[in-house]
């Protein structure tokens, strides 16, 4: 015989909870008056209100904007992962941390019209505060009060219940897609046209119809170039970041010989960006010995032997959520053996011409195609490309990419990968403009099994990451306080390890 009680409403079933008339007239009663919080202005503010001017100031008609920050996502039944909120979100309100989930951001047409809709404490004299286990004050904590969250931020704030109202305009509805489902219904709603994103014909963004999918893209395309703000959070995660690796480095000794030493660098690691930031800003990668031939090894499950190299790839996510990215390829025994050398060295000059690259005015894929070109031409020295180098750098060709698969690469910023909406046109094809912040990421990944080389490369992996900040006549490494010579990495191991 089936439970008549429906799945859903089965997984607090393994807790008796007191509801009883006596028990909610007992436990809503009893409590002091809230103390009141010490919530200043954030720094990000100010950042946060030019960025909504700018955004506006790009659609040519009245548009209102919808921002959502996002829904927890279910780990396993009713436990979620930690919240994240969309970069949009981040990027408008200047929230950073776990703020706030299920927060929207209503924006225009005017800079002025900008409100936070958010869910607010729950009342001590509802149940909820200490039964709902998402949001309860005794599940998670106090949530933070509206006029907090104004102060913190400099917006007006208003309940989320009210966020239908916030709908209404004669403006047109955007909402940026894909960052909460239900928020995209309501505005489905609010526009009349259920499923419909498509909005007036008159309505331009940069002299092109717009729709949802074009916020999407504008919210990519305005965090391409980063403000001052955002500037200093990055070098403070590239710092931070720094200070992982000699973390790291120290641990190498614990790390060799342990069954799973990779876990031992990546829970080093990740203990680290938790005390000193939010989180790490995308998974570890921890690759000892051939395991640093998989680009995203992060499994991070195999030993480390001696003589191996350990390909590091970590970055430490700040409070406000911006990120570095940075790779060193480390050996273990302190020592590079002359075959690790000369594949590291490969992929150092190759990650310099790229640095050498970077000015204002260059486009962006020009970078990839410094690194390309010293890498061709060192792996026909080498003897491994069955064609000249000017052959293989041809767009038809590309056989040197067998061992470089990857971009040189990305815009980074509050996603490892940032701006990815953006049009190809500023991005791939786009013109390097100060401000814009990116990596250099060349490598050389010679599988295992890899029968086109010679025995002694199979299974070395090497990358170099950098950080790299585009200037008014250049760019400076964010990240130039990590050593990158091979001599330099040596002496920075044997110092770390002395002390
Ligand atoms: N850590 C991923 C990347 O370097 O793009
Ligand atoms: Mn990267
Ligand atoms: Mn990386």
């Amino acid at each position: 015989m089936s439970d008549p009680q429906p799945l859903e409403q089965r997984v607090t079933n393994r807790s008796l909870r007191p509801d009883s008339p006596t028990f909610l007239a007992w436990v809503t009663s009893g409590w002091a008056p809230r103390v009141a919080t010490s919530v200043t202005r954030s720094p990000a503010a100010d950042h946060a209100a030019d960025r909504r001017a700018r955004m506006l100031a790009r659609f040519d008609t009245p548009v209102r904007l919808v921002v959502p920050a996002g829904v927890p996502k279910v780990r396993s039944n009713d436990t979620d992962y930690r919240f994240r909120p969309h970069a949009a979100f981040t990027h408008l309100t200047g929230l950073g941390g776990e703020q706030e989930p299920d927060a929207v951001l209503v924006l225009g047409p005017d800079p002025d019209d900008a409100t936070l809709y958010l869910r607010p404490p729950a009342g001590r004299d509802t149940s909820e505060f200490f039964s709902d286990t998402r949001a309860g004050e005794f599940w998670v904590g106090p949530r933070p009060t509206l006029a907090d969250m104004a102060t913190l931020t400099g917006l007006r704030t208003a309940d989320l219940a009210d966020l239908p109202d916030g709908l209404v305009t004669e403006a047109d509805l955007l909402v940026v897609p894909g960052a909460d489902a239900a928020v995209s219904a309501l505005v489905d709603k609010a526009r009349g046209r259920p499923g419909d994103d498509t909005v007036r014909d008159d309505t331009v963004l940069n002299d092109t119809r717009v729709d949802d999918a074009a916020l999407g893209e504008a919210v990519s395309e305005l965090r391409l170039v980063k403000d001052a703000y955002e500037i200093a959070e990055m070098r403070r995660a590239v710092a931070a970041t720094i200070a992982g690796f000699e973390q790291v480095v120290r641990a190498l000794p614990r790390a060799v010989g342990h069954a799973r030493g990779e876990r031992v660098v990546e829970g080093t690691f990740l203990g680290h960006a938790r005390t000193v930031g939010n989180h790490v800003g995308y998974e570890t990668i921890a690759a000892a010995g051939d395991h640093a031939t998989v680009l995203h090894w992060t499994d991070d499950d195999g030993p480390i032997r001696p003589g191996d190299l350990l390909l590091l790839d970590a970055g430490v996510e700040m409070d406000s959520l911006y990120t570095a990215d940075l790779t060193r390829t480390l050996p273990v025994d302190g020592r590079y053996t002359p075959v690790q050398r000369r594949v590291y060295q490969a992929v150092l000059d190759a990650a310099d011409a790229a640095f050498a690259a970077v000015r204002p005015g260059v486009r962006f894929r020009e970078v990839h195609g410094a690194a390309m070109e010293v890498l061709a031409h060192r792996l026909a020295e080498w003897g491994l490309l069955p064609v000249a180098p000017e052959v293989a750098l041809e767009l038809d060709q590309q056989q040197h990419r067998r061992w470089m698969v990857h971009g040189t690469s990305h815009h980074l910023g509050l996603d490892v990968h940032d701006c990815a909406q953006a049009r190809r046109e500023l991005y791939l094809d786009g013109v390097l403009e100060p401000g814009m912040v990116f990596t250099i990421e060349p490598g050389l990944y010679f599988q295992p099994d890899d029968l086109l080389v010679p025995v002694e490369y199979r299974g070395i992996g090497v990358r170099i990451e950098d950080d790299v900040l585009v200037t008014a006549d250049g760019c400076e490494n964010l990240s130039a306080a990590l050593p990158r010579e091979p001599d330099a990495v040596e002496a920075w191991m044997a110092s770390l390890l002395a002390s």
